[in-house]
């Protein structure tokens, strides 16, 4: 940790202050309000606590801190285009162009006698490193000098100080940007625990965070924000995870030692609903009005079924619920689709009637008995299948959030549900049409029907 800044020089403040009013007008605003209260408690503001820039990237303010003692790094790959880079640069520019990379851990910053000693043009120039790549080499006439790139968790107040750090040249000065809590009042600032703020962070190739002793693939098992560990949470439970650095991810369910009851079912070689492990299945039985037990299958399970899985291991033992008000298939699983905001669909009548309850399906399209919708938006003139009960019903106004589910179908159309599910007036006016066209008026069964039907606007 860095010491209380109890030496916030005026000279440096100044500096910064004039160079950004000539940018920035409303940061001169803000700086003057600011300025007055460092001045006032400049000797009780602190340094808030640096984290150690993660391996995976993260945005949020951060600082480098020179370190002599690290002359070299990994480089950033793949390495930013030369005509990209600043040319002649000093620490600060250097800095800057790092902090605009989400995997730039820092930077190793050459001055221009370095690389004279070296042989190179007398300019100046700075490698972009890896998070936690540099490596120690002692200080001489050819060697650079680490600027370590961390991170802030919170940021009360953003200042400018000096750094410096020794070269065989003599001393290299930089202005550093820094986060600081001022105190309040009489009181002096105080240590408190960082609160996260509303971090992002990126999600590079599979990257891999240790928490609690454990590796977790973010973006899988671990995430970035609530809304995605949300997501991805059977009941919407969502637990946080701190890493060693201090930085914060979500997991799927309410604890830790529960979150396999959060998983989601997932559906392999037409077997629906799996889960991964015994809790997972038994909590979705009770979600879905079971009695909480779970049945293994695989081909090592009592059942012995299937015989074998299409995904290697080919021998894995999953999980199904028990009891559950909808259908289990066995392998036979098709999944419904979505078309022109209709759902769930299906092309084969049996299939649908499987995912009813009462084993009944209801048609759709041009001619279908339940009349709408007129025509389908992908030309077909053919009747699709829905359950008549069980799951809930959209006629035309469904947004199907995961098309993911539906991978046997290519012409499913993503709209949004805009009402509840269920017959609307739209729906049945149209029936009434579809109906009157298959009718021959002159017949009396027609007249018949006609007479029968409710006369609006009387
Ligand atoms: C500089 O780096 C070395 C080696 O990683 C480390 O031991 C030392 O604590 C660092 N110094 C500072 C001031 O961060
Ligand atoms: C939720 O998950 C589905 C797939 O499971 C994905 O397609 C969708 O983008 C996710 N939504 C959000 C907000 O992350």
């Amino acid at each position: 940790m860095l010491p209380p800044l109890r030496l916030l020089q005026d000279n440096v403040r100044a500096r910064s202050t004039v160079r950004a009013a000539v940018r920035h007008p409303i940061f001169v605003l803000v700086t003057a309000v600011c300025w007055n209260a460092i001045t006032v408690h400049a000797d009780q503001a602190k340094e808030l606590p640096t984290l150690t820039y993660p391996i995976e990237g993260a945005a949020g303010p951060d600082t480098y801190i020179p370190n002599a003692s690290l002359t070299t790094c990994s480089l950033l790959d793949p390495y930013p285009a030369t005509v990209s880079l600043p040319w002649n640069p000093t620490v600060a520019q250097a800095k800057e162009f790092c902090s605009q990379r989400i995997n730039c851990g820092g930077i190793v910053y050459s001055t221009a006698d370095i690389n004279s000693a070296r042989g190179s043009p007398s300019l100046a120039t700075a490698s972009y490193c890896l998070p936690s790549s540099f490596v120690a080499g002692t200080i001489s006439a050819t060697s650079g000098v680490a600027f370590v790139r961390h991170l802030y968790s919170s940021c009360d107040l953003r200042i400018s100080l000096t750094s410096s750090a020794p070269t065989h040249y003599g001393t290299l000065t930089d202005i550093r940007k820094a986060c600081v809590r001022p105190g309040r009042g009489l009181t002096p600032a105080r240590d408190r625990t960082p609160r996260p703020r509303g971090r992002k962070y990126a999600a590079p190739p599979k990257p891999i965070v240790e928490l609690s002793g454990h590796h977790y693939e973010v973006g899988k098992d671990v995430f970035v924000n609530i809304a995605s560990a949300q997501n991805q949470s059977a009941d919407g439970s969502v637990h946080t995870m701190l890493t060693s650095g201090g930085v914060y991810y979500y997991m799927p369910g309410s604890s830790h030692a529960t979150r396999a009851e959060a998983e989601k079912p997932f559906v392999r070689d037409g077997w629906y609903p799996l889960y991964s492990t015994e809790a997972g299945a038994q909590a979705a039985s009770i979600r879905d009005g079971g009695n909480g037990q779970a049945q293994e299958v695989g081909p090592g399970s009592a059942l012995g079924q299937p015989i074998k899985w299409s995904e290697v291991p080919h021998a894995q033992s999953l999980w199904m619920p028990l009891a559950t008000q909808s259908r289990t298939y066995i392998g036979d699983y098709i999944a419904p689709f979505a078309l022109d905001g209709y759902f769930p669909l299906y092309s084969d009548i049996v299939d649908a009637q499987k995912a009813s309850t009462g084993y009944t399906a209801q048609s759709h399209g041009p001619g279908s008995n339940t009349g709408h919708p007129l025509s389908w938006s992908n030309g077909e003139k053919r009747l699709f299948y829905m359950p008549a009960d069980g799951p809930a019903r959209y006629y035309g106004n469904y947004y199907d959030t995961s098309l993911a589910d539906a991978p046997l179908y290519s012409h499913t159309v993503a709209l949004r549900s805009t009402s509840a599910a269920g017959e609307s007036a739209a729906s049945r006016s149209a029936a009434q049409v579809v109906a009157a066209e298959s009718m021959p008026t002159n017949t009396a069964a027609a007249a018949a029907t006609l007479a029968a039907a409710p006369v609006w606007g009387r």
